[in-house]
C-alpha cells in the first residue's frame, strides 16, 4: 500500500490540509497504511538517556497530537514518535483554516494553537498503548504545553509531568510554538530558569518513573538568547534539546498568498536555519547535551547533515506530508549507505563529526 502514495498524493492534496491529516490518521488507525517491509540495521542503533533507539529517525510533535496512532507510526519504520503537544485541558485551537501548504517549496505554515483532547483522554490512549505493546517497538516521547488561558505556565507543565511521567519515555517541554501567545517568552533567561527549576524539582519528587526532560526551542533566537539558554539548560540539568520548532521568518522566495499567512513555517525553508542552530548549540554546550535535530528533513542527506552538525537523533513532520509514509524507511536505508561511504561504523561515530573535520 505504502508505495502507492505517489498515486494517492494528488488526491490527498485536493483536500484541505487539515482534512487530509484526519484522513491519514484514520487510514493509520484502520491499518490501511501497513509497512511493505521492515528495515533495520545495527549501524543505526543507539542508546540515549537509558532508552534504546533502533534508528535515529523520529516523527516530530504535532502529527499525533492525541496519542492515537503510536503503534502504526512506529511500524512505518520510525525509531521514535513524539506525541502531543498535549495541554492539561482539552482545547479547540485557532479558527480554521489554519494549515497551509506550498508544495513547490516543500513548505507548510500552521497556526493550529495546540488543538488537542486534553490530558485525561491523552493519558488513557497512552495507557492503552502501553498495556498492549512492548517498549521495544520504539521510543515514545510526550510533548507538553500550556493551555491558552493559563497565566501560570509552570502549573500546567508540572501537572502534566505528574500525570504522564509513568508512561512517557521522555518529556519535551514545548516553549517554542509561535501560536500560543506569550509561550516563546518563556525562552528568556529569567522565566526559563524559574520554569525549568520547578519542572526538574517536580520530576525529582515523583515516586515512579523519572523520565528525561528535553526542551524544544524556536529557530528565531538571537546569538545572545542562544548563549543564555545554553547556560540555563546546563545549570538546570536538562537532559536534551530539540532544535527546532517552526520559524516566524518568511523568505522572499515564498509566494505572497502563502507567505502572508500567520503562523509557524516548516519544511525546506527552515532546514538551514535549524541546522545552523544545532551547530551553534552543540558548540555552546560543548556537546554535553544530546540534541534532536528537526526542520526541513526529507532525505537521508538532510538527516546526515543535522547529525554531522551535532544532532544525536533527528525528527521530521513536513517531509512526511510531501514524501509520504515510506520516508522513515528511505532515510534509514540512505543513512546506512552514507555512514558506510564515510567509514563510520555506527551512527554515534558520525555525531558532530562536521565540527572536527577541516
Ligand atoms: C501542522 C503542524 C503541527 C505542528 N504541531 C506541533 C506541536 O503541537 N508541538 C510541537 O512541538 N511542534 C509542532 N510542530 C512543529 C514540528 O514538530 C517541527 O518542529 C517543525 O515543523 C519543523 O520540522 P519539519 O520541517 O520537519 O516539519 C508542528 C508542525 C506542523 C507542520
Amino acid at each position: 500500500m505504502l508505495h502507492l502514495y505517489k498515486y494517492a498524493k494528488p488526491l490527498i492534496f485536493k483536500v484541505d490540509p487539515e482534512s487530509a491529516h484526519q484522513i491519514t490518521l484514520r487510514a493509520l488507525k484502520t491499518g490501511i497504511l501497513r509497512p511493505c517491509s521492515g528495515f533495520s540495521s545495527d549501524t543505526l542503533k543507539q542508546s540515549l538517556w537509558g532508552l534504546e533507539f533502533k534508528n535515529p529517525v523520529g516523527l516530530s510533535a504535532g502529527f499525533d497530537k492525541n496519542a492515537e496512532v503510536i503503534a502504526p507510526i512506529l511500524k512505518l519504520g520510525f525509531g521514535s514518535t513524539e506525541i502531543g503537544t498535549v495541554t492539561p485541558l482539552p482545547q479547540n485551537g485557532n479558527p480554521k483554516p489554519r494549515i497551509f501548504r506550498d508544495p513547490e517549496r516543500g513548505a507548510v505554515i500552521n497556526r493550529l494553537g495546540f488543538p488537542n483532547c486534553g490530558a485525561v483522554l491523552f493519558k488513557k490512549h497512552l495507557e492503552d498503548y502501553r498495556k498492549t505493546h512492548d517498549r521495544s517497538l520504539g521510543v515514545v516521547g510526550v510533548n507538553i504545553g500550556m493551555n491558552k488561558e493559563q497565566t501560570d505556565p509552570a502549573a500546567d507543565y508540572c501537572f502534566l509531568i505528574k500525570e504522564l511521567s509513568e508512561y512517557a519515555d521522555y518529556l519535551t517541554v514545548n516553549i517554542s510554538s509561535p501560536n500560543t501567545p506569550g509561550l516563546r517568552d518563556l525562552q528568556e533567561k529569567g522565566p526559563l530558569t524559574d520554569l525549568l527549576g520547578k519542572l526538574t524539582q517536580t520530576r525529582e519528587e515523583l515516586e515512579g518513573r523519572k523520565p528525561p526532560i528535553l526542551v524544544k526551542l524556536a529557530p528565531d533566537l538571537t546569538e545572545k538568547q542562544q548563549e543564555d539558554i545554553a547556560e540555563t539548560l546546563l545549570s538546570c540539568k536538562i537532559d536534551g534539546i530539540i532544535l527546532s520548532n517552526t520559524t516566524l521568518d518568511r523568505p522572499d522566495y515564498l509566494p505572497p498568498d502563502f507567505s502572508d499567512q500567520k503562523g509557524g513555517l516548516s519544511g525546506l525553508p527552515v532546514k538551514d536555519k535549524s541546522t545552523a542552530l544545532i551547530r551553534n548549540f552543540y558548540k555552546l554546550t560543548k556537546g554535553k547535551l544530546p540534541i534532536i535535530g528537526v526542520g526541513g528533513i526529507s532525505t537521508a542527506e538532510d538527516a546526515y547533515e543535522k547529525i554531522k552538525s551535532g544532532a544525536s537523533l533527528v525528527q521530521l513532520y513536513t517531509g512526511m506530508i510531501y514524501e509520504g509514509p515510506l520516508i522513515a524507511q528511505n532515510i534509514n536505508k540512505g543513512l546506512v549507505d552514507l555512514l558506510e561511504r564515510d567509514g563510520h561504523n555506527s551512527i554515534s561515530d558520525a555525531i558532530a563529526c562536521g565540527h572536527f573535520s577541516a
